[in-house]
């Protein structure tokens, strides 16, 4: 039997929301409406067999470009989701982070995240991180500014303390769904080791089985680190000769 490896960080860019509605001749908000809904069954899930901590991409800084309509959809979805989602989250024993440049939300918005986050915060089993308003040159910058500002250092070390997501390890295994191959910004400076994982599957039809199925690819994986892969798994005769 083979070993099930359970991911300790998985991080998503929930994609396929709009295509998803527009095929069923449905409104664009319609689809992200839906999307709510898979992330609900996608951190439950996740809850459930063992993972640490979630990240999901929900707004980019590269969003704001999109139809104000669907902007401002998107918006009140937040708003809605904070108040329906938070308490049983909270039950649930999930904490919120949101990860992003609150400056340009609304103040309604801005103090919902802030309560979403004060009333999750003494929980453990998962971290659930959502990144809105989020951009991984964002981050990059922020973190750049914070140190030139207190007159430290730039290092790798100190770049990555002052980071959004210094409260957690990097993603060991970062999935995008809706069939596009590439970055949009996300992680990209804590993706620098993930396992990437391409699917085709629009983000409401990500299902559980869908997650299993990220994880068992996830988990044939070698993560080798710049490392050879000898050096992962030393042939029996090599450690006969270390052990003489
Ligand atoms: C992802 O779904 C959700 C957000 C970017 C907010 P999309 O809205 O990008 O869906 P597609 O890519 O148009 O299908
Ligand atoms: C990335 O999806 C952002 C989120 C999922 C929130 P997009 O749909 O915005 O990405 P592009 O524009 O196709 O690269
Ligand atoms: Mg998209």
């Amino acid at each position: 039997m083979t070993q099930r490896v359970v991911p300790n960080h998985i991080a998503i860019v929930m994609d396929g929301n709009g295509r998803w509605a527009t095929k069923r001749f449905l409104p664009r908000v319609a689809g992200h409406k839906k999307g709510v809904d898979a992330l609900r069954a996608c951190v439950r899930y996740c809850g459930d067999i063992g993972v640490k901590v979630l990240t999901v991409f929900a707004f980019s800084s590269e969003n704001w470009n999109r139809p104000p309509d669907e902007v401002s959809g998107l918006m009140e979805l937040l708003a809605m989701a904070l108040t329906r989602e938070v308490p049983q989250l909270q039950a649930e024993g999930v904490r919120i982070h949101f990860i992003g440049d609150r400056s340009k939300l609304s103040d309604k918005v801005r103090n919902g995240l802030t309560q979403a986050e004060s009333m999750t915060a003494g929980n453990t089993r998962l971290v659930f991180n959502i990144c809105f308003n989020y951009g991984g040159r964002w981050d990059i910058a922020q973190a750049a500014a914070q140190l030139a500002a207190r007159g430290e250092a730039i290092t790798e070390a100190s770049l990555d303390r002052a980071m959004a997501l210094a409260h957690v390890p990097d993603p060991d295994l970062l999935i995008r769904t809706g069939g596009e191959q590439r970055i949009s910004n996300f992680l990209l400076w804590q993706g620098a080791y993930s396992e990437l994982y391409f699917t085709d599957k629009l983000w409401p039809e990500f299902d559980a089985a869908a997650i299993d199925a990220a994880i068992a690819d996830y988990a044939g994986r070698e993560r080798r680190f710049g490392r050879t892969s000898e050096q992962l798994t030393p042939s029996p005769l090599r450690a006969r000769r270390k052990a003489a």
